[in-house]
């Protein structure tokens, strides 16, 4: 059995529902802060039966030990945690408490039931200003901010666990920029409050819950002088979940580091341009200042995970618009 922490947030639902496709039998370990009950109803008419989610927090070794006690858990997918950029230079200790210190009640409580397989959720954000695209996986890690930094963290205690306890199986798999959805449109990106991304930011002007998209910034050095970045389908990235997962259930006893990502860059103008055709609808957007702490260009090199996972991103920007738009059309207003 696989152990999805997080598994009722965006990206854990969408791998859900591929591993449970692929055979896999799942536990989803939430505590909501983030997430909504409603998700895991949608999942459920996905694959057609229920999946157990156990309601807990993973900085909670009590829970956790319960959790490892109750179902035979063979390996692990660490979603759990805070995401957005601007909130963590905020409130730094909650996102260091939930993201660093969740990380390692979960590891200890790894070691006593003695799992030692676990794919982490790192993110190309630990790269920050990187010298040129596409980004390798041997290039610089210097975040710009506490999310970054906090995800750096646990990627070092996850190498010095391996330096120190061989037996370990870890991938650590760094996420571009993921958007779009599950194509039946039940499932898909539902951010509290003001959208930070601009996917689900597009996908509310066009549904009328926004009056017009800011472009952060026209004056980069980029093409058409916006912002430029390396969108992924979720349920591409929910594939390359699958294959880190088979990666470790085959022992390996290594540490890999894979980004996830296609290796091809997109402006905001051309993610606008693109959903525009995909949805039919036209997106007022009006260019304003640069966002702080944003980079101007950033996209991946996914060679690593192609010859170690035998995993590679298929679907196109203009897949990921029909299906944001489609989730987002058939649930105006998310989950709720
Ligand atoms: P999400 O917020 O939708 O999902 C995270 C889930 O974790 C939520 O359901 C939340 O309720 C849960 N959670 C948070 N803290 C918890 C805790 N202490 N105990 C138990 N559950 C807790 O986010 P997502 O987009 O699905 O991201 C999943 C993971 O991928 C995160 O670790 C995120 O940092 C990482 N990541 C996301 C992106 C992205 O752009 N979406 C990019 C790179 C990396
Ligand atoms: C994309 C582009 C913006 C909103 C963030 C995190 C990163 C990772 C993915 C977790 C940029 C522009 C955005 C808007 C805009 N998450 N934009 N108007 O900043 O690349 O990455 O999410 O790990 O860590 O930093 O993604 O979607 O916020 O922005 O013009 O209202 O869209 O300036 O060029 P980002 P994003």
């Amino acid at each position: 059995m696989i152990l999805l922490t997080g598994g009722a947030g965006y990206i854990g639902l969408h791998t859900a529902a591929v591993l449970v496709e692929a055979g896999h039998e799942v536990v989803l370990f939430d505590n909501f802060s983030n997430s909504k009950p409603a998700g895991l109803k949608r999942l459920e008419a996905i694959i057609g039966r229920a999946v157990p989610c156990v309601e807990g927090d993973v900085r909670s070794r009590q829970d956790l030990d319960g959790l490892f006690d109750q179902y035979p858990i063979g390996a692990v997918v660490h979603f759990a945690g805070l995401k957005a950029v601007g909130e963590s230079q905020a409130q730094p200790l909650r996102y260091y408490d939930n993201n660093v210190s969740g990380s390692l009640a979960l590891l200890g409580a790894m070691q006593r039931a003695e799992v030692r397989r676990i794919v982490f959720s790192s993110s190309a954000t630990i790269y920050g200003n990187a010298d040129s695209n596409p980004i390798p996986e041997t290039a610089a890690l210097r975040p710009a901010n506490v999310y970054g930094r906090s995800k750096l963290m646990v990627e070092d205690i996850l190498r010095d666990l391996h330096a120190a306890a061989p037996g370990w199986s870890i991938a650590l798999l760094r996420y571009f920029n993921p958007v779009g959805a599950h194509p039946g449109g039940l499932i898909g990106e539902d951010p509290n409050d003001i959208p930070n991304n601009l996917m689900p930011f597009v996908t509310q002007v066009a549904v009328g819950r926004r009056p017009e998209l800011q472009v952060f910034g026209g004056d980069y050095p980029t093409p058409d002088g916006t912002g430029v970045r390396d969108y992924i389908h979720v349920m591409d990235l929910a594939e390359g979940h699958r294959a880190a997962l088979d990666w470790a259930l085959r022992d390996p006893r290594e540490l890999l580091t894979a980004n996830l990502g296609t290796g091809r860059g997109s402006s905001v103008l051309e993610l606008v341009g693109a959903f525009e055709q995909a949805s039919g609808k036209a997106i007022p957007h009006r260019i304003v200042a640069r966002r702080a702490g944003d980079v101007a260009a950033c996209w991946s090199d996914p060679s690593l995970a192609r010859e170690r996972l035998g995993w590679t991103a298929t679907r196109s920007l203009d897949d990921m618009c029909r299906d944001a738009w489609n989730w987002q059309r058939n649930n105006p207003q998310g989950f709720a």
